[in-house]
Order: structure tokens, then sequence, then C-alpha cells
């Protein structure tokens, strides 16, 4: 069995029923079997392969058994051939419906009476035919595209089919234009690139003498015909130059090459009468398929044919120096050969017949070989970008450059593929590729899948189970899956794999693809369960852990594991225990290398293969918080909750839940409901015990959301009896945080530089960073700013390489440390790097993302460049974040201080009670708070504010004597809050004073 991509055709008499009735059986039967066989006649003709006659109707499929790249064409063609094959035996007493369709069809061995080939795109076929007017071909869409401009369609309308809802696309079929469809992607500029050298070789060779015959080889798509057209361009004036191509099926191809050029040498269009023309050489009229042998023996008509073109091939020369081209000779017939070793024996003059042809075709006469290779990935870089019109950005050129592989037809048809599903966007001049594998276009699968069916079944095998193994695979490997290596050989003649060391590779990643598809799925199933046998017991280190996790899990997809180990429940139940315990361990390692994205996928994995695994959600979840991804942590967490019903575990749970999502408050887009967080926290200080790790986190999360420092207490006694650095640092933090709230900064930063002495028992990098943050912050308060920058530059050396979503941390505190020095213009330097950062964290719901850009805002109004800065407010409110007004507020209401913009402070100061919460920007916050109250002429809530903050030698000191001496009219302490700005070097606050004083509160 395999799958194939081909094209299916339907035809159904119309008409024979009625005439039934007039005839005799024996007739009637007679006329059945003329049909029969006129039909199978054009569909040999094309190529196809008849699968079945029912009653009256035929169907053929093109590109199946063996695959066609040109299926699609030649279906077309032959249902034209039949309609007018059908006109021509029966006239109008009898008519067909024809129904053509591409798509994706298992090939099997046929029963009796029963269809080789299946799938939905032989439905759609019968329902395109049923919907078919008597004489009419219907064309399904994929065929359409894959036929592009070689066929005259109708405008796309949607035909009613039974079982298919919506109906499906359909086109008329009006004519043939060429038999092939033109190269080119559609949507892309034409143009050449590279194959200089190429182009020099070939100019070289066309200056002869005498007759000459070069050969340019190479793959399907590589540029043979390309490069042809760029040497006409180039050759000297007055150089007759005649073109023919072999074609890969049809009537009276033999000499098709030749008929090409006999036209053009004689002036003729396709559908002129030739004969007048021949006049004395009426034996020419062989190679366009006329009748002219006369009495002839048919040998000796060839001689003469053969003469008569030794004659033509020496007057063009005679005429001047002349170049002729024979297109495509994988496909020449015999007597095309003849006649041309003929010609290039007999003729005379300045004459050169230059051969194009993929590799592997035997006989062909001897001559200079030109072998075209594929483009150098700069020129394939070049190409892309021409044809596009604008350069494609780094991250897309790569990908696509390597998707090709330097085979310009494939780089076309990806490109235009990728345009067609809008996957391609412009963006600041270039291109840039949406998310979204790139996938094969069924032009390049035709191709290569017809180059794979060109092997043997025991290199076609070997070829298949490489491709099972990967891109790259060992020759061992290999043989553990079909019994020897000895095919290798061939693959490698045949240019389909490489001979790199250690291992071989697929030359061609999509011939890889091509080849693996092609696998029926349960096939692929049991041969990757095969290699993953293998491989584990070649070597079962870590090393190959991602690997047999894959092979593992690919041999029990669950999409295809009930037909391919059906009756095997053992080996099943082995393949998934294997697959399980490989998945976890990659998921490990992947964890340890803090590559999230990889973890998730493989514990993922591993949750289809056992979806009610408790334990394996939890690690999700736990993977979901690094990853900050609030939403999702919650889900695999209430799925692990689902189930489990011990009561113990449910409690773990519950504290985690809490503690993690207190922890990192801001990992969701639209911030939370904290009451649901206090619920479980309830639920884990009564499920846990009460001297365990789980009911410390539980007392963390309370900490941390109910200001409660006697449960950071609690938590850190228990942290310190345990054992637990992890839960001690955290316990730390959690009390740090809630002396800074009460004021108290000199145990915050107590406590903060205590927990960093954990620094080093700490490996998390994640934790790790969170460390140096809290410290920054913690110095902050004290107003120790050296101290504080030093703190934010060591959290940025642990944090800036680890995710975009670190860097985006990274950034904050360091602009955290300028927003409190009021060194704007330092802020306004990290602007550029930040936006990249923000815009590569675009996917983790990080309330840093808008902060950072407000922050850039904030300094541009101060730097006096307005219209930056609302171009950044408008990014920020752009990002959606909802329920961080404590987070952003104080940033705005900076703003709209710089700007003077009264109303809107007064409209931001409802609701900044809660701009104490702020964690990690504590200080900025509060002091924007003090300065807004008294802009707003808010006297008493001025110095309500300011009697709290006035702590002598902390950071907050000199903002609550300014504000308490302008509520209070005493200059006094205006001016020492003067001498306090400038002794911390604060300039810039110390300038934002307010020249004139409120009145006294009253
Ligand atoms: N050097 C090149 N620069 C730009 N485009 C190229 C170049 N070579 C080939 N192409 C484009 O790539 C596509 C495939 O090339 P071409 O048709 O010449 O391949 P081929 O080798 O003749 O393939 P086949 O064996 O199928 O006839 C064409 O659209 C062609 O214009
Ligand atoms: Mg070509």
């Amino acid at each position: 069995m395999e799958r194939k991509l081909a094209t299916l055709l339907f035809a159904d008499l119309v008409g024979s029923t009625a005439l039934g009735d007039r005839l005799d059986p024996e007739h009637a039967r007679d006329l059945l079997e003329r049909f029969y066989d006129a039909m199978e006649a054009e569909i040999a003709l094309g190529g196809g392969t008849v699968e079945k006659f029912i009653g009256d109707a035929v169907v053929a499929v093109f590109g199946a058994p063996a695959a066609q790249e040109d299926h699609a064409e030649r279906a077309l063609q032959t249902a034209l051939w039949m309609l007018e094959r059908l006109q021509s035996l029966f006239g109008d007493r009898l008519a067909l419906r024809i129904g053509v369709n591409s798509g994706e069809v298992v090939v099997g061995r046929p029963r009796e009476g029963s269809s080789f080939a299946t799938g939905d795109a032989v439905n759609v076929a019968a329902r395109l035919e049923q919907a078919a007017a008597p004489g009419q071909v219907l064309v399904g869409e994929r065929t359409a595209a894959l036929v592009g401009d070689a066929f005259e369609l109708g405008e796309s309308a949607t035909v009613e089919a039974k079982g298919k809802h919506g109906g499906v696309a359909a086109r008329e079929l009006r004519r043939m234009v060429a038999p092939r469809r033109p190269r080119g992607g559609h949507g892309l500029v034409p143009t050449f690139v590279g194959r200089a050298r190429e182009l020099d070789w070939l100019q070289q060779a066309s200056v002869t003498d005498e007759p000459r015959f070069a050969l340019v080889v190479g793959e399907a798509g590589v540029g043979k015909t390309a490069l042809v057209r760029e040497l006409r361009e180039r050759l000297p004036a007055g150089t007759t130059f005649r073109l023919g191509r072999c074609l890969s099926y049809g009537r009276s191809v033999t000499y098709s090459p030749l008929a090409d050029v006999l036209r053009q040498e004689l002036g003729l269009r396709e559908e002129d009468p030739p004969l007048a023309q021949l006049a004395g050489d009426e034996i020419l009229g062989l190679t366009l398929g006329l009748d002219v042998a006369g009495d002839l023996e048919p040998r000796a008509a060839v001689l003469a044919l053969q003469d008569a073109w030794v004659g033509l091939a020496s007057d063009m020369a005679a005429r001047g120096p002349s170049v002729v081209v024979l297109e495509d000779l994988h496909w020449a017939s015999e007597p095309l050969i003849e006649l041309l070793a003929r010609v290039l024996s007999g003729a005379a003059g300045p004459l050169l017949i230059l051969g194009t042809t993929r590799p592997g075709r035997a006989g062909l006469p001897a001559g200079e070989t030109l072998i075209l290779e594929p483009l150098g990935d700069d020129e394939a870089g070049e190409l892309a970008d021409r044809a596009l019109g604008a350069p494609l950005d780094a991250e897309a050129h790569e990908l696509v450059v390597r998707h090709a592989d330097g085979n310009p037809f494939f780089l076309e048809e990806v490109l235009s593929d990728l345009l067609d599903r809008r996957l391609l966007t412009r963006r600041q001049g270039g291109w840039s590729l949406d998310a979204g594998a790139l996938a094969i276009p069924d032009s390049i699968q035709g191709v290569l899948a017809a180059r794979i069916d060109l092997l043997e079944p025991p290199a076609k095998d070997a070829l298949s189970a490489a491709a099972v193994i990967g891109r790259s695979f060992s020759a061992a490997g290999l043989a553990a899956l079909v019994g020897s290596a000895a095919e290798v050989r061939t693959l490698v003649e045949r240019g389909f794999v490489r001979p790199t060391e250690p291992e071989l590779v697929f030359k061609h990643a999509l011939t890889r693809e091509v080849a693996y598809g092609a696998l029926p799925k349960a096939e692929r199933a049991r041969r990757h369960a095969a290699y993953a046998d293998w491989l584990e017991g070649e070597d079962a280190s870590d090393g190959r852990a991602g690997k047999l996790a894959y092979h593992y899990a690919e041999a029990v997809d669950p999409e295809i594991a009930d037909l391919a180990w059906r009756d095997r429940d053992e080996d099943a139940a082995r393949l998934r225990a294997s697959a399980l315990r490989w998945l976890r361990r990659a998921a490990e390692l992947a964890l340890a290398r803090f590559d999230l994205d990889d973890a998730l996928e493989l514990l993922e994995r591993a949750a289809e293969l056992t979806p009610d695994d408790v334990e394996l959600w939890h690690e999700m979840a736990r993977v979901n918080a690094l990853k900050f991804d609030g939403a999702a942590f919650w889900e695999s967490m209430e799925k692990a909750l689902e189930l489990t019903a011990d009561q113990a575990e449910r409690g773990e749970l519950y504290a985690e839940l809490a503690f993690e999502s207190a922890m990192r408050g801001a990992m969701w887009k639209v911030a939370p409901d904290w009451a649901i967080v206090l619920e479980w926290i309830g639920q884990a200080l009564e499920h846990t015990p009460p001297d365990s790790r789980s009911y410390a986190y539980g007392l963390l999360g309370k900490s941390m959301l109910e200001d409660d420092i006697s449960a950071a207490e609690r938590a850190v006694a228990l942290a310190e009896r345990l054992d637990d650095v992890e839960l001690l640092s955290f316990g730390l933090f959690a009390h740090s945080v809630n002396a800074q709230l009460t004021a108290d900064f000199e145990t915050a930063s107590e406590l903060a530089l205590r927990r960093l002495e954990l620094a080093g028992q700490i490996n998390d990098p994640d934790h790790l960073a969170l460390l140096h943050w809290g410290s920054a912050t913690a110095e902050l308060g004290l107003g120790r700013l050296e101290d504080a920058e030093l703190h934010a530059l060591r959290h940025e050396a642990v944090a800036a390489r680890l995710t975009s979503h670190h860097e985006v941390h990274a950034i904050a505190n360091l602009i955290t440390v300028d927003e409190a020095t009021g060194r704007w213009d330092r802020l306004h330097e990290r602007r550029e790097r930040s936006e990249r950062a923000v815009a590569a964290n675009a996917d983790t719901p990080c309330v840093y993302n808008p902060r950072n850009l407000l922050a850039g805002a904030v300094a541009c109004a101060a730097l006096g460049l307005d219209d930056e800065a609302r171009r950044l407010e408008a990014e920020e409110s752009a990002l959606g974040f909802e329920g961080y007004e404590f987070w952003l507020d104080p940033l705005r209401a900076r703003l709209a201080l710089i700007r003077g913009d009264l109303d809107r402070v007064e409209e931001l100061l409802d609701g900044s009670e809660k701009w104490s919460w702020q964690v990690y920007d504590f200080v900025s916050s509060i002091a924007t708070r003090l300065d807004a109250f008294v802009a707003v002429g808010r006297a008493v809530d001025a110095a309500e504010d300011a009697e709290r903050y006035a702590i002598p030698g902390t950071y907050l000191e000199p903002f609550a004597l300014r504000t308490l001496g302008i509520a209070k009219d005493d200059p006094a302490l205006v001016a020492q809050a003067q001498k306090r700005f400038e002794a911390m070097g604060l300039e810039w606050y110390a300038a934002q004073t307010p020249a004139s004083g409120l009145p006294s509160p009253g």
C-alpha cells in the first residue's frame, strides 16, 4: 500500500440507456465494448490506468500506481481526447460527462470489482462527474491549480455534491493551451541569477565548424530550460536558433522536438496545413505525424526521413551558425535518438545540437556534457529576493532557502505557495514569514514522487525506510529496518542521498518528506517502532533521548496506533511505555537546558498517550508557569486536579497553584480574579500537613496576597526546618516585600540581601534572576542607587540570555533604576533594545511588555520628544493588558505630570491607594503619587502619604519632605528636601519642585 498524490477521472456515458432500449442486446453489448476499447486506448495514451468500468462509466487514475509529475495535465488532456473520440465514434448519439479531481489517495491491491485507489479525492471526482452536463468536463480546484495556464478553464463555481456539505468548487475545462504547465511561479517577478560559468561554457560550445553535440544534465527544476533561454539572448546576431521539446506522453510524440524545429524552419503554426510547404521533401512530413510514406516499406521510410534531416540540418548550417536545442531528452524515443545520431555524423557546417536531460537517461549520443548543479545559498537567496521584488527578512530567508535546497523550481513553487496561502507578509519594505509550516506544494510533490517511483522496489523500500529515520541516517540503522544497507549505493548513484560521514544525508529535505509521505501511516508507525527498538539497543543514553522519544511516540501515535498494532496489544503496550519513558526523560533534559517550548511539546505528546496522568499535567503546569503562561498554567493545573480525588495530593496542587499565581502575579493579559486564588490558599492550608513543604507554599501565597508578614515568617521557619533553599528564598522574598509595603525599608533590604546569600545554592536560573531583581529593588528603597544599579546589572547577566521573556525582565530592572534616578537619557537609549525585546516576547503575557513601553514613553516626554512618547503609549495600549492599573498607572500619572495635564492626573489618582502593591517599582510609584497629590492640590492626602514616607536616609525622604513642606507651607522642609535630592543625585526630580506651594491643610 502507498499514499499518492494523483488525479482521478470519472466519465459516464449519457443516453446509453435510451439507446439500449431501442437496440437488440447483442448490439447494445457491441456498442458498449467499442466504447470501452476506445476509452481504454485514450486513457493509455495519456499514461493513465483504468481503474474500472462500471456499467457505462469509466474510472481512470493518473499518477498511480506509478507517480507522474504531470498527472493533472495528463488527465485533462485525456478527458479532451475522450470527448473527441466519442464524437468520432458515435456522433451526437452519445455524450460523456467527465469529472476530474486531484488529491491524496491510498493505492492498494485491487480486490475483485473494487478500486485500487481510495480517498476523498476519488469521491469528489465522482461528484464532479455527476454535476457535469453532457459533453462537459468539470475540474476540481486542486487539479486546476496544478495545471496552471496549460489549460483554459472557466470561472470557479460551486456545484452541489451529495455528501459534501456546501458543495464542491469546480471549473469547466475549455481547451488545452500547452501540454505542460509553464514554469515560473505565479505572483513572482521573472528573473535570472548566477550561472555565469555555465553560460560561458555553452557560448564556447556554440562556436563550431562542424556539427557538434552538447548535453546539459540536471535534475528536474534545476534550471536547464532557463539556462538555454538565457543562452539564446547571448548568441551573436544572425545565429539561427531552433528549439523543440520531447513530450512525456501523447499522440505522435516520436519526433516531437523535431516537429517543433521543422515548424519553426517552415514558419508554420501548429494549425497550418504543412504539406504544401514540404514540396520536394514530403518525407519530412513523417516528423509531423503525417501519412506521407506512401508505398515505402517502413524501414526505408525511416532511412529516407533521416537523410532528409541530414539535408535540412546542413542547409540550416549553410546559412550561418545554428543552434538547435532538443529539450527533455530523458523522454526521447529510440527513433529520435537514432535520427539524431545520423544527423550528427552526416550533416555539415557550423551546427550545435544542444540537448537537455535529467540524469539517468542512457543511450544518448556521445557529446560534451555540462552538469548543472543546484544554486548556491547566496544565489538562491538572491533569486528569492528578486522574485518577490523585495528582500525576505533573515528568518524567512533562511527557512525558504534551506527548504528549497538550491533548486530554483522548488524555490519558486514554495514562494508562490506561501504567497497564495498568505503566509508571507510585507513588513517594513521586506517580506517576513508568518509562523506556520512550509508545506510541499503539489507541483514539487509530483516531480519528486515521480523520481522516487523510478527506483526498483528494493531501492525504493530502502529510501522510504531511510525517510522514517530522518534527514540523515546511518547505514546500520537502515540495515536494521530493511535487512541490509546494500541499496545505499543505488540511492547515492541516483542522487537521492549524499554519503557524508558518519551518516548519510538526503540531498533534498523535500525528497525525504515526499518519500515519508508516500508510506501508509500504519507502516510508518511500525517502522518507527523497529527503528526505536534498534536504536535503544545500540545506545540508550541521554544523548539519544530526543530521538528515542520521537520514534517511539510516532510508533504509537494515537491517530493511527489502532491500525498499526491491530491484534498486537502487547507490542502496543510495550511501545507506549517506552514512548512515555523517553518523552519524559527528554522533557527533563529539555527543562534542564531551559528549553521550555521543547519540554512542553514532549510532555504534551506524552499526555496524548496517557491523558489521565496527574503527574504529567502537573509537570506541564510547572513548565507553563516557567513560561509565564498563566492561562495555560491554570488549565493544566485544573486538569491535574480533576484527575485526582486524593485530598493530600489536591492540597499540594492547590498550594502550588496559589503560590505560583501570587508569585508570578502578572502572567495573564487580563489579571485573574484574586478571590479564586484566595480560595485555593484556603484549600491548600486545610488539606496539607502543617509541617509540610506544600503548607509552606500555601503560607507564601497567603503572605503575598494578604500582606501577611507572620505567614511569611512561618514559611521561612518551616523552610529552615525542612532545609529547603528554594522555599527559604521565596519566604525571605515574601517577607521582604511585605516589609517594603509598611515602609520598613531597612528590614526589606536586610531580607533581600540575606536571600541573595542563597545564590550559590540555587541552580534554577529563573529563580536566580529573581534574587538579583529583588535585591536591586530593596537597595533602591534605601536610596543606595549605585548598589541598586549593580544588582540590576547582575540580574541582567543571569537573565538576558535565558529567554526573550527574561530579557524583558532584565531591561525592566535596568529601567527601574533609570526611572528612580531620573536618568531619562539613559532610559531613552535603551529604547530600541527594549522595543525589540518586547516584540520578541509578544507571546508571553507579561506585564513588563506594556510597562517597558510606557517607561520609554515617560523618558521621551521628559526629553521633550512628545510624538515619540505618544507612539509608545499607543503601542502600549494596543497590547491590551487589563487589570494591571496599579502597575501601569503610576507611569501614566508621571506622563500626565510632565505634560501638565492635571485632569488626567486627577483621574489616575482615583485608585492610587493600590499603587503601593507595586513590588519591583515601589519607590517610583510612591514618589509619583506624592508629586501627583501636590500637583492637583490634594493637600490632606499629600500630607498623610508624606508623613508615612518621610523616613530619614531612604529614597523617598526628599519627596516626602518636599510634599510636607508644600502642604504645610514650610520653606525649611522644602529646602531640606532640595539638599537630600542633591545628595542622592536626583537633579531631575529636584527640578520638578512646584514653584508655589499649596494652601495649608485645613
Ligand atoms: N538561474 C536561475 N535564475 C532564476 N530563475 C531560475 C534559474 N534557473 C531556473 N530558474 C527558474 O526555475 C524554474 C525551473 O527552471 P527550469 O524550468 O529551467 O528547470 P529545468 O531544469 O528545465 O527542469 P525540467 O527538468 O523539469 O525541465 C523556472 O521557472 C526557471 O525560470
Ligand atoms: Mg526544462
